[in-house]
This record gives structure tokens, C-alpha cells and sequence, in this order.
């Protein structure tokens, strides 16, 4: 158990003697033996052969039971029938052709009848997609080039939302010409956004936020900061974009339904491909417009957007995460929260657990968290506590966060907080560092 002295990291390299042989063959071939910088830990992540339902397999012969779901993608867990018949159904009678097929109208129909702001979508490969081409869209709807962004809200790869996501080094490689474009502003603070609009909303194609901040510490919005991105955004014709990749889930409708604010364009991905590579972005349909091939002026082009196996996984997913589900989940995820927070308030580490429905982050601190410099997210007694989890056979995000899926049960979320309270109080102090 996580309460062994022994330093968790050696127990980690005693449990993944498998990993550890993959590790350095893969780093051969790959920077750091990987090839996506979140699932990267020290001294090596876990290599996994299977998934399906609530647990993970890896290389090393351990089943893990999953709190991270490939960072809130994999809502129903792993391997869903439905959806994995559907993609293979899709597969089996031909995929790659160039052409639109009824499997896209289908996705795209329930989108559309699901979140009442968005008229029209477009389909890409990643949620990186997504938030780029609404961004374009807003740019050109708007004809300005300056965009405002929350201080640490992550919303993908692509240069203009790489700014002002974590410290400088984040941001080699991204030209000056682009940072210029990017204003941001700490989440939650509604005086800071009246007065970054006050002095240049009228510059701004459009201000992009999570209604709840995922990686930046899961941190809900507060009601009248969202209310008043709404007011001002339409006072200085900007557009309001809401990033969905992560908060869809929370709501038939996305988080936009539950929060009660309507943006004028969302971007999307993660569980709306059934486990399969997605993006997409819609909104009012004027904006929208200007994607149509024969009037509108901006290409949207990618040989695999509309992927036919990802459109009918992705219907068949929603199918079956339908109102009820999403319900039972987020109550699920209510409680869940609660009995971590209770374990938090009796542990000798401060613990702030944040979140909604069922999406959380644990956070080691006195304070309230409400943005991202109060978050401590990612701090190093969360990459401890992540070991120590792990090594008890519990998956989250080495930063601390970690979701339910509708495969996890009672027993499951059990297990979780007996580890939990075996690990909280082993962990370091914040503001010392962890050796790897
Ligand atoms: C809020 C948010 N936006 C955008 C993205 C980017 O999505 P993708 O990884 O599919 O490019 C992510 C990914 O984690 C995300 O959490």
C-alpha cells in the first residue's frame, strides 16, 4: 500500500520491469520514448496492452483501475460496444473515401439538436482543430486579429492558444508576431475582464474560455463572470467561443446548458468521436457561413475530417450518454467529490478538491482556488500523490485531475479514496520538489 516507506518511485520501477524495457526501445525512435508530452512522467510512463470497462492492462501484467479516461475522453470507459461495433461496422464496409457519407449528417444532427447555440458544425481530427478554425472563423466574421484568452486555459496545440499556458519555455517556438496578437486574463475575475474590454474590446475577434478551466485546475466558472463575457463580448461585436473539448460531457447540451450561457461559437472533441481522433466547432450559422464552399470565403479542409468509423462512433456514443446518464453520472461525481473532500479535511495536508459533475482536481492548499495562480495543479506533491495512487493500482493525471466514467462503480470509487487517504498524508509539503 502507499503507506510502505519505501520511496515510491523505486516501487514504481519495481512494479514496470516491462515498461521500463519498452521505455528504452521506444526512445530510440522517439524523444523521450513517447509521443504526447501529457502522458510523459518520470522516470518513465507505464506501457498498457488492453483497456475496457473501468481498468487499464499494462506491459507489466498490472490492471489499473482508470480515473483518468484518457483526460475525460473516454466517457463510458474503455471499449463501449455500441460505439466499437459501429466503428467496426463502418471499417468493415469501407471508410477512406472522398466524399461526405450519412454517417457525418448523423453526428452532426445530434450535435445540433443537442446544444441549442450551435446551428451548424464542421468536423475536424482534434480538438486543437477545433478551437484553431473557430478562432479563424471568428477572425475573419469580426476582420480583427486579436484574440483574449484566459490566463493558463489550455485549448490545444496551435500557436495563438499556446500563449499564456504555463511558464516562458512553454513558449519557444511560437513566433513574437503571434504573442502579440493574445491578451489573457486570470478566469473568474469579472473587474479584470470589464476593464481588459474597457481598453480593447473592440480589438478582439473573440474572447475563448472553458465555462469550467480544465487543465488549469478544473475551476468551475463563477455565474456572473460568464453572464458578463456574454454582455461585453456582444457589446464590442467580439465573439464569444466556448472551448466544450472537456466540459461537453457535463450536460446533454455541454456545459453552456448547465452554466446557462450561450456562446456564439464552440469547439469540441475528446468523447463526441467514440474513442476515436475528433474535432469540431460550430455555432450561428452566419459565422458558420463562411465555411460553405460555394459563399464563403475560408477553406476547411483535412483529409480525415468526417472520418465515417470516428462519425458513427461518435453517434453511437451519444446514443447511449444520453440526459439520464449524464444525470446519474454527475450526481455520482457530486458525491464522489464530497467524500474526497471529506477525506482532504481530515488528512495533514491542506486538500481544495475542485470540479463539477464528474470531473475533478485535487489541489494541495489552504487557499480557494479559483484561477491559476491560486490552482496548484501539477505542483509536485500531486505528481507524488499520482505515484503513490499508481502504485496502488489507481490511474489519474500526474497534475492531480481525474474524471468518472460511467464504468466505474461504487467498489471502484471506494478503492480510489482508501488510497487516497492512505497517500495524502505521505505526501511532501507543497513548495518542496519530488526526485525522479
Ligand atoms: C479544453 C481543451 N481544449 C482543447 C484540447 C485539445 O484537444 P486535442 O488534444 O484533441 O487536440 C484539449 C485537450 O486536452 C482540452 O482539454
Amino acid at each position: 500500500m502507499s503507506g510502505d516507506s519505501a520511496d515510491p518511485y523505486d516501487r514504481y520501477r519495481d512494479r514496470t520491469p516491462a515498461s521500463a524495457e519498452l521505455s528504452e526501445r521506444a526512445k530510440r525512435v522517439l524523444p523521450g520514448g513517447d509521443t504526447r508530452s501529457v502522458t510523459y512522467h518520470g522516470p518513465y510512463p507505464s506501457f498498457f496492452t488492453e483497456a475496457s470497462g473501468a481498468t487499464v492492462t499494462t506491459a507489466d501484467g498490472e490492471t489499473l483501475l482508470d480515473f483518468l479516461n484518457n483526460y475525460t475522453q473516454s466517457v463510458l470507459g474503455h471499449a463501449p460496444e455500441a460505439p466499437v461495433e459501429a466503428a467496426c461496422d463502418r471499417l468493415q464496409h469501407g471508410n477512406d473515401v472522398a466524399a461526405p457519407n450519412e454517417d457525418i449528417v448523423e453526428l452532426a444532427e445530434r450535435l445540433v439538436d443537442r446544444i441549442s447555440s450551435v446551428e451548424q458544425v464542421r468536423f475536424g481530427n482534434s480538438g486543437t482543430e477545433g478551437t484553431m478554425n473557430a478562432i479563424r472563423g471568428a477572425m475573419a466574421w469580426t476582420e480583427r486579429d486579436r484574440i483574449l484568452k484566459v490566463e493558463g486555459g489550455y485549448h490545444g496545440t496551435h500557436d495563438t492558444v499556446e500563449v499564456a499556458v504555463g511558464d516562458e519555455s512553454a513558449h519557444e517556438g511560437i513566433p513574437d508576431s503571434v504573442k502579440k496578437r493574445v491578451d489573457a486574463v486570470p478566469f473568474n475575475d469579472t473587474e479584470a475582464l470589464k476593464n481588459r474590454f474597457e481598453c480593447a474590446g473592440e480589438e478582439y475577434a473573440c474572447f475563448i474560455l472553458e465555462p469550467i478551466m480544465g487543465v488549469g485546475g478544473m475551476i468551475p466558472a463563477e455565474e456572473s463572470y460568464l453572464e458578463t463575457a456574454r454582455d461585453l463580448t456582444a457589446a464590442a461585436d467580439s465573439l464569444l467561443l466556448f472551448d466544450e473539448v472537456m466540459s461537453f460531457r457535463l450536460a446533454p447540451g455541454g456545459a453552456q446548458e448547465r452554466y446557462g450561457v450561450e456562446p456564439d461559437l464552440t469547439a469540441l472533441g475528446k468523447l463526441i468521436g467514440g474513442g476515436l481522433p475528433i474535432g469540431a466547432f460550430g455555432g450561428r450559422e452566419d459565422v458558420m457561413s463562411q465555411f460553405h464552399p460555394e459563399t464563403g470565403g475560408l477553406k476547411h479542409s483535412g483529409t480525415f475530417n468526417g472520418n465515417p468509423a470516428t462519425m458513427a462512433a461518435g453517434a453511437a456514443l451519444l446514443d447511449q450518454y444520453d440526459a439520464d446518464r449524464i444525470e446519474a453520472l454527475n450526481e455520482r461525481g457530486d458525491r464522489f467529490r464530497e467524500r474526497l473532500q471529506g477525506i482532504g479535511d481530515v488528512s495533514d495536508r491542506p486538500v481544495r478538491i475542485t470540479g463539477d459533475g464528474s470531473l475533478f482536481q485535487i489541489h494541495v492548499t489552504d487557499e480557494p482556488v479559483t484561477d491559476y495562480e491560486s490552482s496548484t495543479a501539477g505542483e509536485p506533491p500531486l505528481e507524488d500523490l499520482f505515484i503513490r495512487m499508481r502504485n496502488d493500482g489507481i490511474l489519474l493525471a500526474p497534475r492531480g485531475m481525474g474524471n468518472l466514467s460511467t464504468a466505474i462503480e461504487d467498489e471502484h470509487t471506494d478503492t480510489f479514496l482508501d488510497a487516497f487517504e492512505e497517500a495524502i498524508d505521505r505526501i511532501p509539503e507543497a513548495n518542496s520538489t519530488t526526485a525522479v
